[in-house]
């Protein structure tokens, strides 16, 4: 995807007009002398665009259902402001998840509440606000919604279909030894279900599964399609009713030229076919489906962009061109081993004709971000975008070195503002406190 010629379509919506790299309308070399380095910068009409896909062309193919978006993937409240006029619903793994969905301005029914240990505290603040649903992954969580619940609270059952999608093995998450649901194939969903009924505060909605993220194979999906609904069978055959059925996110986007994901359209449209003529084929009634994409609404809507600082040749080995950002706003390459494209924000069409290795700031040799890429010859003060960081970025970032999460600026039409404000120092050590015994007496 590097070196792309002038007009050319990169990652997302951006793309190249006189050399330099646009995003949602705006220079990105503008956006970083405007707002600073290192700078998430999200293109809301490219994610709404996405979403809106989903959603329109879900309820085409299947009408009876609901896109929750995955708010892991990136979470602040302009987030929620943005998907809930379209229609979209939200899945949180935690309170705070939770709270800035609620601030954001989800309605709290189209709330799904994951989570393989929700605490106490977590299931009261969920129950209190009226979520729609919480997907039940242990036991003890079962016992927690009937102790506060003061009306019937609706919950899915995560299960575990057992399929191995082509991914990471950190983030495959249905291998037989997951932590996440409970197997189908052990007995262990079948039985846990069942003793749902002896809750008079809850009630059985349906079963969930998520098998995995940044998948590009249709086969998958429908191997857990196949297990679900052979699932159902058997639930039904039990006496148990089955409403709802959750078959997660996971759809892959592209972040280095190799990368082939399907389009939503494509995911859509074969997950509700394959749905439809699998229950048909089982003679079932068709369940309402949700679906959590977060990946692939977010994803291509970000880019971040950098300053160059220094350059260090290591003789005959390589190049490292260091930049003002690293594991703290993009942690995924030392965790997973994520691959990324990045080009000179005004040289965006200009081909490359040097190796570096971009490196981060951070004190550890492992905080590389693109091990290996061919560019003009870079300067210190260049500006450098980095391709596919609107999931899993922010949302992962982390003080690490006491370094400042980066602001993330919102584009459109040519327009930009703050989505999520940049961090101070006095942020960073805004709740550190000195206890009084600390002081140590000479
Ligand atoms: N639903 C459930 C229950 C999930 O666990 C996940 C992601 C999703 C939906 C959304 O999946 P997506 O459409 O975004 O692939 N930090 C990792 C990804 C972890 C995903 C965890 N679960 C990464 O940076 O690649």
């Amino acid at each position: 995807m590097k070196n792309k010629t002038a007009e050319q379509k990169l990652f997302g919506n951006t793309c190249v007009n006189n050399h330099r790299l646009m995003i949602g309308g705006c220079v990105a070399s503008e956006l970083a002398k405007q707002y600073g380095t290192p700078l998430y910068v999200f293109d809301i009409d490219y994610a709404a665009g996405v979403a809106r896909a989903y959603a329109d062309i879900l309820k085409r193919e299947y009408p009876s259902s609901t896109v929750c978006y995955a708010s892991k993937a990136f979470c602040c409240t302009a987030i929620y402001k943005m998907l809930s006029p379209l229609g979209l619903g939200a899945d949180v793994v935690s309170g705070g998840e939770l709270y800035t969905a609620l601030k954001g301005g989800m309605d709290p029914a189209k709330i799904y509440f994951h989570g393989n240990n929700k605490t106490e505290s977590e299931i009261q603040f969920a129950l209190e606000s009226g979520v729609g649903c919480f997907v039940v992954d242990s036991a003890r969580e079962l016992e927690l919604i009937e102790k506060h619940a003061t009306r019937v609270q609706n919950v899915l059952v995560r299960v575990n279909p057992g399929v191995e999608a082509h991914t990471h093995r950190f983030i495959q998450t249905t291998t037989p030894d997951s932590k996440f649901g409970f197997s189908i194939a052990d007995g262990t969903a079948e039985s846990v279900i069942l003793s749902v009924e002896k809750h008079k505060n809850i009630h059985f909605a349906g079963i969930a599964c998520h098998i995995g993220s940044q998948i590009f194979e249709q086969q998958s999906f429908e191997i857990a399609i196949d297990k679900m609904t052979d699932f159902i069978v058997r639930l039904n055959s039990l006496g148990v009713n089955v409403e709802m059925i959750d078959l997660g996110g996971g759809f892959g986007v592209h972040y280095i030229a190799e990368d082939k994901p399907l389009t939503p359209e494509q995911y859509m449209t074969n997950s509700a076919k394959y749905l439809l003529k699998a229950v048909n084929e089982r003679n079932i009634t068709p369940p309402h489906l949700i679906v959590e994409p977060g990946r692939s609404i977010v994803g291509e809507a970000g880019i971040t962009l950098y300053s160059v600082g220094a350059i260090k040749t290591i003789k005959s080995l390589k190049t490292y061109a260091a930049v003002d950002g690293g594991m703290f706003d993009n942690p995924r390459v030392s965790l997973y081993d994520a691959q990324y494209t990045a080009v000179v924000a005004d040289k965006a069409d200009e081909k490359g004709t040097h190796e570096y290795s971009i490196a981060g700031k951070c004190c550890e040799s492992g905080d590389i971000l693109i091990d290996g890429i061919t560019l003009p010859e870079l300067h210190s003060g260049d500006v450098l975008a980095v391709f596919t960081t609107g999931a899993y970025h922010y949302s992962m970032a982390s003080n690490y070195n006491r370094n400042a999460v980066p602001p993330v600026v919102a584009v459109k039409n040519g327009q930009s503002a703050y989505m999520v404000k940049p961090q101070t120092y006095e942020d960073i050590a805004r709740n550190d406190v000195i206890p009084e015994f600390l002081e140590v007496k000479q």
